[in-house]
């Protein structure tokens, strides 16, 4: 389809040139993969990448989750303004964006969590959307779903748990990715925002070299199972995700994506 060219034009050439220069959607947010590493070919192939396109012809990326043939898991805020998003392209199944077998499809179909709102200190609540493929995706080995927590870890702190954050965010360079990256962080409550049941994850990088949060909407794995999304990160500093054991239920109502006890 003629639209489906020119938005795959759009991300390849346009958006990822001046993407290195655009400021954030939060003034505090980096959300950028900085000194972390290369992502193993094929390692995550859960991972997607997002490119949302608005009607007054703004542009913003945001990396996900695949959790089911039909459904991506992302941030609420990676969709700013409701009424006003007029494509979404997503590219899938590889690490490099850029390559020429990656697989992409475009909707229009996405659900933000009804109660999202950016707080005045500027953390994002209920920062979780879900967007819906028209056609189910195949599964291949490029193009696998993302473990959710079971509905017995709604408890869980993760508290000083290892996790691992992935995307195509900007980097130490100050430009984006083509390629995936990932960096280790390490799951902490010694921020107020953390604090007690917070809906929120707080991380820091494990080494002075992957101290940044990805891109907005990309996953946060811990053993192979998605617990966290990118919600707002600081370079140098912590990292803050939506955590998913809060929205489970919200999940398994509102698409295909399966939820185990
Ligand atoms: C999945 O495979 C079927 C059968 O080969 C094909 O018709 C369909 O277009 C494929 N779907 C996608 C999203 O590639
Ligand atoms: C969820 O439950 C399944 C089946 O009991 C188990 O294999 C899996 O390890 C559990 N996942 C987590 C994250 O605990």
């Amino acid at each position: 389809m003629w639209y489906d060219v020119i938005l795959i034009f759009v991300i390849l050439t346009y958006f990822r040139a001046i993407e290195g220069k655009r400021e954030s959607v939060y003034q505090r947010s980096k959300n950028r993969i900085s000194y972390g590493r290369e992502s193993e070919d094929s390692g995550r192939p859960y991972m997607v990448y997002n490119v949302i396109i608005m009607k007054n012809g703004k542009v913003k990326s945001c990396g996900g989750a695949l959790a089911s043939s039909r459904y991506i898991i992302t941030a609420g805020h990676c969709f700013p303004e409701d009424s006003d998003i007029w494509s979404i392209a997503v590219v899938y199944g590889t690490n490099d964006i850029t390559s020429k077998d990656k697989g992409h499809q475009v909707t229009k179909t996405y659900i933000r969590h009804p109660l999202y709102n950016v707080r005045s200190d500027g953390f994002a609540q209920n920062d979780i959307a879900l967007i819906k493929l028209d056609e189910p995706l195949n599964f291949t080995d490029k193009v696998q779903t993302i473990r959710l927590p079971n509905k017995s870890n709604e408890h869980e702190s993760f508290l000083g748990a290892s996790a691992t954050v992935s995307g195509w965010g900007l980097t130490e360079t100050g430009h984006p990715s083509n390629v995936l990256k990932e960096a280790n962080v390490k799951i902490i409550d010694d921020d107020i925002i953390c604090r007690g049941p917070s809906s929120l994850i707080c991380a820091i990088g494990t080494n002075d070299e992957t101290p940044c949060s990805g891109d907005s909407g990309s996953p946060l794995i811990w053993n192979d199972v998605l617990i966290g999304i990118v919600s707002s990160g600081f370079c140098f500093s912590d990292s803050y995700y939506t955590r998913v054991t809060r929205y489970l239920k919200w999940i398994a109502q509102n698409s295909d994506i399966k939820i185990n006890n």
